[in-house]
């Protein structure tokens, strides 16, 4: 019933002085280096032009240089994974599956260093660093698992007539892999290694943002034992990089994560493509809503809307973007939420005492400030957090709530630590599921209410991935809660769940007259 036998990354105890001493000191060390990333092909890291990657916490502090690569790399990269496609799809999926064990284990040895560049790279708090390595360490053990579960030993078939039929599955050949900012190791991990344990060769493209942790990734998945032309590392821009990647005849199948428009650019960039048709796995954004009605406790749910709307400062796909409060309680509600508020910290992520760090560039933040600069002449502003004057310079936002009189101001995904508050009376759940169903999004759900009947009501209705009831919606633990939505928020299937991998391999069934 539960799949393989596997546990789950403990990580450490933050709350322990013991474990988390070494730990800060560790860390600290790691944001005094210089990091660097290159495109690694063939196992060499290349060089070239520098770019430096700035802390986004604090814009004096360089983190390290990434050099970027080109249209040569690039074809290398291609002409060395596809050559070495036929022996690794022959490795023994048991071989495969112990390289994974194995970057799980190195990863797990290396977590302050790991932990120490998701918060200098990519902004993350200590506590959020900490899930992000645990979250990786997960997906090794979890794809490494499910690969000799069903990857191992060919099935067998029933053979009614006598006959012998079995059914395996292979790796397609060459992934592109291309993942977000928001998880720079953990998702960079997770595509990589469920393509690489399925008996594919992988060229992974991590964001422009956080080159460095990915390189780091693909320095112990190589230790770990993956063959230097079965993995590649191509740091780079979507454009420049990615695109073309996506559009070489040589290029099997693409795992992208990443925002719906350009989930939607790569799904035509495919099609036009002669030959095979080639299967993308995209996971993309949502707009995540929280139904409460008036049954619901109020602490508990002050507590799960700002775990779900800020934490992470609002920067991962599942986040809370609109809460749908019943009008009975919205004034209680409404003042419990600001007065939360106010108690928290936003600052250096580094800090323990920080909530909420920094967006990821100055992009976003821009973005941030034209939506609120809209939102001030569309809604209510119930509260705008204040900034520390002590601020390093760095891309801070401020995270606010507003009240909307309807769903439909929201146009798009708000990627940050904004909450939106909609109403709605007692008569209108339905309502409420028609509208979220509306937005044609589908990734997270949340539902705060102790009566079984609106729960079963809504979870039967509302067409969401992944549906939390009485709890946050945010942090799905791998081959616990498998994560992943349907409609504008991807295609599935469910990373870290037992139906992921087969997507990344081809089956082929044998039948022998006996
Ligand atoms: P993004 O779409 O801007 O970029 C994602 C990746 O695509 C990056 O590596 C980028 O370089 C690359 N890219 C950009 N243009 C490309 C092109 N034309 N061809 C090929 N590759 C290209 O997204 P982002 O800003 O890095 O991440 C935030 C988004 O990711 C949000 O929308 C968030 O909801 C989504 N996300 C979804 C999930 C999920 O599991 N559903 C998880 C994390 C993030
Ligand atoms: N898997 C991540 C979460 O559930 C995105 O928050």
């Amino acid at each position: 019933l539960f799949g393989p036998e596997r546990k789950n990354s403990k990580g450490i105890d933050l709350t322990d002085l013991a474990e988390l001493l070494p730990l800060d000191r560790a860390m600290g060390q790691v944001v005094k280096e210089t990091h660097q990333a290159a495109p690694i092909v063939g196992g060499r890291a290349r060089s070239g032009n520098a770019r430096p990657i700035l802390n986004p916490a604090d814009l004096r502090r360089t983190v390290g240089q990434v050099v970027e690569a080109g249209a040569p790399e690039l074809d290398e990269a291609l002409a060395r994974a596809s050559r070495a496609h036929e022996d690794w799809s022959r490795t023994p999926a048991e071989t495969r599956a112990l390289c994974l064990d194995r970057a799980a284990d190195l990863m797990e040895a290396e977590l302050p260093r790991l932990m120490g560049l998701a918060i200098a790279e990519a902004g993350k708090t200590v506590p959020d660093a900490l899930a992000e390595v645990r979250e990786a360490v997960d997906f090794c053990r979890y794809y490494a698992a499910r690969a000799r579960a069903d990857f191992a030993q060919p099935l067998r078939l029933p053979g009614p007539t006598g006959e012998r039929n079995e059914l395996r599955f292979a790796g397609r050949g060459v992934f592109a892999c291309i993942s977000p900012w928001n998880f720079p190791l953990a998702i960079f991990s997770g595509q990589v290694t469920a393509a690489l344990v399925s008996g594919n060769c992988v060229i992974a493209k991590p964001a422009e943002q956080t080159p460095l942790i990915a390189a780091a990734a693909v320095r112990i998945l190589h230790q770990a034992g993956i063959p230097a032309d079965v993995l590649h590392l191509l740091p780079g821009d979507g454009e420049k990089v990615g695109a073309p990647l996506v559009a070489d005849p040589r290029v099997a199948g693409v795992a992208f994560t990443g925002s719906t428009e350009v989930a939607r650019g790569i799904n035509r960039a495919l099609a036009a493509k002669d030959g095979p048709i080639v299967p993308l796995i995209a996971e993309t954004g949502g707009q995540n809503a929280m139904i409460v009605d008036s049954s619901a406790l109020p602490e508990q749910v002050v507590r799960d809307v700002l775990i779900s709307g800020l934490q992470s400062a609002g920067q991962r796909c599942s986040a809370l973007r609109v809460l749908f409060v019943q009008q009975d309680i919205a004034p209680k509600l409404e003042k419990m939420l600001a007065g939360a508020m106010e108690e928290l910290k936003v600052g250096d992520p580094a800090l323990l005492e920080t909530d909420i760090g920094p967006v990821i560039d100055e992009g976003a933040k821009q973005m941030l400030e034209a939506h609120a600069q809209r939102m001030g002449r569309e809604s209510r502003l119930l509260y705008e957090m204040k900034l520390g004057q002590d601020l390093p310079p760095g891309h801070y936002f401020a995270p606010r709530a507003y009240v909307l009189d309807s769903l439909s101001r929201l146009t798009r995904e708000v990627f940050g630590p904004v909450l939106h508050i909609v109403h709605w009376r007692a008569d209108q759940l339905d309502e409420v599921i028609d509208a979220i169903n509306a937005t044609g999004y589908g990734l997270t759900l949340g539902v705060h209410s102790r009566i079984d009947s609106t729960q079963r009501r809504v979870w039967e209705r509302v067409r969401a991935g992944n549906t939390y009831v009485n709890r946050n919606m945010i942090g799905a633990v791998v081959g616990v809660q498998p994560f992943g939505g349907e409609g504008l928020s991807g295609t599935g299937p469910k990373a870290g769940g037992p139906h992921y991998l087969h997507r990344f391999a081809v089956e082929r069934t044998l039948t022998i007259d006996t």
